[in-house]
């Protein structure tokens, strides 16, 4: 059945607002870095889960919200995703990347060490629901896996303007997150993010950045 339709309207901006606003916008992004160096101070759980609401307010297929969040603080668990996700890494660094992608990789000078996973003070682990159950029947979600990429784009920028270090991490094949998190089949961990304030001595590799006008074309 169709539902209501209820009004709807976005306050009313000016050109000026929005090239000031966007102006501070961008200046705020462009501070955004993949952080793998994290100070144990604690955030407060609210502000995550502040972020993770908002994140959760992102579009997706069929109104379907397909993702689950697991917010990882209890230190036994952060060492045992830690553990499982170096052994993960030490297979992909010696056997399983090719020598193009580690050629790509060496300038951020990623290894198999991921002490960041036990330094960062929450590891939010998104999965992506490809189905439900509901009453023993299979219902399938639409466009999962672009609704938890936006979703997942949400969370960064959340996190990000609330003040807070991200690092979006792959540790493939990442089942071992299902296992741990104990999640069920239809849950499929897509990105690992360890959440909390950069460490004082923080670095970040000074890589180049491809001008967005290289990826934007107007029209034809
Ligand atoms: C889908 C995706 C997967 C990534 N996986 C990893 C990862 O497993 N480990 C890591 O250290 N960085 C990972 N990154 C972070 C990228 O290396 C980083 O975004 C890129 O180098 C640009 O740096 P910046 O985020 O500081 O701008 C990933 C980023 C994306 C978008």
């Amino acid at each position: 059945m169709p539902a209501k339709m209820i009004p709807w309207s976005l306050p009313a901006r000016d050109t000026a607002w929005q090239t000031r606003r966007g102006g501070e916008l961008l200046e705020e992004m462009q501070t955004r870095r993949s952080c793998r160096y994290f100070s144990e101070k604690p955030v407060e759980a609210g502000v995550i889960e502040r972020a993770i609401e908002i994140a959760h307010t992102a579009p997706s297929g069929a109104n379907r919200k397909p993702w689950h969040f697991v917010a990882i603080d209890d230190p036994q668990l952060k060492r045992e995703v830690r553990l499982a996700a170096e052994q993960e890494e030490r297979t992909n660094y010696s056997e399983r990347f090719p020598p193009a992608w580690l050629e790509a990789l060496e300038p951020i000078g990623t290894d198999a060490n991921k002490a960041y996973l036990e330094v960062a003070p929450y590891l939010v682990v998104l999965f992506r629901v490809d189905y439900e159950i509901h009453d023993g029947n299979k219902i399938q979600n639409y466009y999962p896996m672009e609704s938890i990429g936006i979703m997942s784009g949400f969370f960064l920028m959340a996190c990000h303007m609330l003040g807070l270090a991200t690092l979006t991490h792959t540790p493939s094949p990442m089942k071992f997150l299902r296992d741990l998190c104990q999640r069920p089949a239809n849950e499929k961990p897509i990105l690992l993010i360890p959440v909390g304030y950069p460490a004082d001595d923080a670095v970040v590799p000074d890589i180049p950045k491809k001008p967005y006008r290289d990826a934007l074309t107007w029209n034809r």
